[in-house]
């Protein structure tokens, strides 16, 4: 587990760059650029517009993390960490259904040619279970007997102890997670929603204050920023719901 920095505000708000072309993500990284440090890039943008766009935004001043949930046999895993790592990101993501082989391969090969090449390396974290899966399914079609919580606490408490860096976890299980895996922990939060700002698909929502004050240490925040009229100043109240009171 790398050591866990103290963000500042402005640093724990990730912003989702759910958009569908190169223009227009950088048209959001370069409005939002003096407020925000980190924007993720998930499979659409990259499948869209390549590695490119990684590189873009870095040229623009901010940070990435990459969002491509890496999930296939170890070695592959660890291979594609290692070009994301080489990439320059500060942060990506594997899926725990993996195992414990895929986590740990990805780790000490990403670890040992950061090591060699002289690279940062990104924070590597865990996506326990996708919020789309409701019991029934996991029950069903994955053939999993524990409850959504259950399976969230063993994902959570395997990350750890292999040596990961965080997960990325919605407002409610933060408390859970927090007691089981420790202040060191990363936990990379989506499902925020604004004071005031519409729900769209999110079910379990949180506010930016709440989700902080639960034990968060970075918010991902999509649409209430993208879509309103004015992103900068949506930004601007975010920022301020997220100040400590
Ligand atoms: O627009 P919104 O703020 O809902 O965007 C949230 C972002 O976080 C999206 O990119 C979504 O894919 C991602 N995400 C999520 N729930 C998860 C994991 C990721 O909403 N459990």
């Amino acid at each position: 587990m790398k050591k866990k920095q103290e963000p500042s505000v402005r640093d724990r708000l990730i912003v989702a760059l759910d958009v569908d072309t190169e223009a227009a993500a950088v048209e959001v990284v370069q409005v939002l650029s003096a407020q925000v440090r980190t924007f993720k890039v998930g499979s659409q943008l990259f499948t869209k517009c390549g590695p490119a766009i990684v590189q873009k935004i870095h040229d623009l001043g901010g940070r990435v993390f990459l969002d491509l949930k890496f999930h296939d046999i170890p070695t592959t895993v660890a291979k594609a960490g290692i070009e994301a790592a080489r990439l320059g990101v500060f942060m990506f993501n594997v899926h725990l259904s993996g195992g414990e082989t895929m986590i740990r391969r990805c780790l000490e090969m990403v670890g040992e040619v950061c090591e060699q090449e002289g690279l940062v390396r990104p924070y590597i974290i865990g996506v326990t279970l996708l919020t789309s899966i409701c019991e029934e399914t996991l029950r069903n079609d994955l053939g999993v007997t524990r409850t959504i919580p259950e399976q969230v606490a063993h994902f959570a408490s395997m990350a750890a102890k292999d040596g990961l860096d965080g997960v990325v976890a919605s407002a409610r299980e933060i408390g859970a997670i927090r007691r089981t895996c420790g202040e060191d922990f990363l936990i990379v939060t989506p499902g925020i929603r604004p004071t005031g700002t519409p729900v769209d698909d999110q079910s379990r929502i949180a506010t930016p204050h709440w989700a902080l004050e639960q034990g968060a240490d970075y918010l991902v925040i999509g649409r209430p920023i993208l879509n309103a009229p004015d992103p900068a100043k949506a930004v601007e109240a975010i920022l301020e719901e997220m100040e400590p009171r």
